[in-house]
């Protein structure tokens, strides 16, 4: 029987895929009814992303989908990126087990940048045997066989890789949205900020083959999606590693060159290597998407250093000012992190004046958090709580009066949103995306979603607007 598994990948993990359909076709005739799976998601759009793909091999092996928690086949796709990311995840596992209580067909998988860490994963062993099946960021393409070993073995099976220089390709997806999709377009970070767990826990960068990307768009486009976000942690240093040289510039002309694909967005572009070519592309195109973000982290030259971030501020407020020459219409965003261990007050005041300087459409601020392994964690000069938490409100009250100003910017004009669902407060109401990523909600049907609807932008709310559908 060994000798007919594949080898190669990804016909082994079609072929592993096949085992489960009969097992679940078996258990689905025992039980009498559909087998439900839930992925539920923390952290970035890479694990959003990745949980689609988990999602394809669940519903490839014959498991249907549900929004609750209750279903047959549970996995949580975890973040490590923040202490409070792994506390929630912890917090929601207990409840899980209650469910698993109540009902004996029930399985449990946890995956994800939390697993990459040895702590946890002992964690898991020890103390939370309930789960049945842990793996890692670098062997999610095995997925097929590990639900595979989840079916047949009855034991917590435990399958983490250290690294991997793997990109596999062609195996099932299953898309959230039917009118957009994220693309992976390189997977890990070698940037090593010194506060960050990412390149521990996602491994070294690799970028992947612009055909395969390229390829990977137009079937998505040929199954109706029209807007796609490129994702990486550093999608500027796109392409490096790859043999001959391409750059995330020559990457985009080529994909805004794709028929049918109506917008391109990408995430992240870290300010340290953004390119005037990079701008040039943008600014020429009618598909890229005029919002960048563009994470600042901290103001103060100093603690960018201690960052390892390798730009400094006056180098940010260059490139700011290098894209708004070129793309003036240009929507920005950004991350900043406040309380890095040895942050005075002045340099605090420094981030406070880059915020004030860029006027931001909106801004995520994080309280720094420490992650083990990083070099961060070891600095002195950690900053007490209270002063972090003073430091955050005023940034915070900064960046609503800032963002407020630079979105009201549009009021009045008329501009294409991009509908993405029903508006969940309101009854009448839709929710569209406009191609600077400012949200607006305006009256609209079922029938709208995912269509592109010019709407004239009446009342700024801060971060978002209504608006009135031009049909
Ligand atoms: N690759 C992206 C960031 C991915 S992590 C980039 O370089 O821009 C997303 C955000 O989480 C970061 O931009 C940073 O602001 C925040 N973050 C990362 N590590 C953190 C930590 N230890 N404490 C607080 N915030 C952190
Ligand atoms: Fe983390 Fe820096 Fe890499 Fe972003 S670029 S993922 S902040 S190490
Ligand atoms: Fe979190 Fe991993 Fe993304 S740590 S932010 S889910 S890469």
């Amino acid at each position: 029987m060994n000798n007919l598994i594949p080898e190669r990948e990804p016909e082994r993990q079609y072929y592993f895929i096949d085992c489960c359909k009969k097992i679940i076709a078996e258990k689905k005739a025992e039980i009498g009814r559909d087998l439900t799976y839930c992925v539920t998601t923390f952290g970035c759009q890479m694990n959003a992303r990745d949980s689609e793909k988990l999602s394809g091999i669940l519903e490839e092996a014959g498991y249907i989908r549900s929004e609750e928690e209750m279903a047959y086949f549970v996995i949580y796709n975890t973040c490590t990126v923040r202490e409070n990311a792994n506390t929630k995840v912890y917090g929601r596992l207990g409840l899980l087990n209650s469910y698993k209580k109540k009902n004996a067909n029930m399985r449990i998988a946890i995956c994800g940048c939390m697993m990459q860490e040895p702590d946890e994963i002992e964690l898991v062993r020890t103390k939370y045997r309930f789960i049945d099946l842990v793996f890692g960021t670098h062997n999610i393409f095995c997925f097929g066989e590990l639900l595979y070993r989840m079916l047949t073995e009855n034991k917590q099976i435990i399958e983490v890789l250290e690294g991997t220089d793997r990109i596999v390709e062609d195996l099932p997806i299953q898309r959230k949205f039917k009118f957009k999709s994220g693309v992976n377009i390189m997977f890990g970070c070698n940037n090593f900020c010194s506060y960050c767990i990412v390149p521990y826990v996602r491994g070294r960068e690799r970028s992947r083959n612009p055909k395969d990307i390229i390829r990977e768009i137009e079937k998505l486009v040929a199954d109706g999606v029209i807007e796609v976000m490129l994702l990486g942690q550093n999608v500027n240093s796109y392409g490096k590693t790859l043999e001959p040289k391409v750059t995330f510039a020559q990457l985009l002309a080529e994909i805004d060159k794709i028929e049918g694909l109506k917008r391109i967005r990408f995430m992240t572009s870290h300010p340290k290597d953004l390119s005037d070519e990079l701008i040039d592309v943008c600014a020429a195109s009618s598909k890229i998407s005029t919002h960048i973000h563009l994470p600042l982290q901290s103001g103060s030259s100093r603690i960018l250093k201690k960052m390892n971030r390798v730009y400094d501020k006056e180098g940010y407020l260059d490139t700011v000012r290098r894209i708004r020459e070129k793309i003036p219409d240009v929507s920005l965003t950004t991350d900043i992190i406040v309380g890095f261990p040895g942050e005075t007050e002045e340099d605090f005041l420094e981030t406070m004046d880059v915020v004030s300087r860029v006027n931001y459409d909106s801004a995520f601020t994080f309280i720094y958090s420490k992650r083990t392994g990083t070099p961060a964690a070891s600095f002195e000069d950690q900053i007490p709580e209270e002063v972090v938490k003073d430091r955050f409100d005023r940034l915070l009250a900064l960046v609503q009066e800032t963002s407020r100003k630079a979105v009201s910017r549009f009021e009045g004009r008329i501009m294409p949103a991009l509908v993405e669902e029903l508006n969940a407060q309101e009854e009448g109401l839709v929710t569209g995306r406009l191609l600077n990523n400012t949200i607006v909600h305006f009256p609209g049907t079922a029938e709208d979603i995912g269509k592109e609807i010019p709407v004239k932008l009446t009342k700024c709310m801060g971060f978002y607007y209504y608006g009135e559908a031009q049909r």
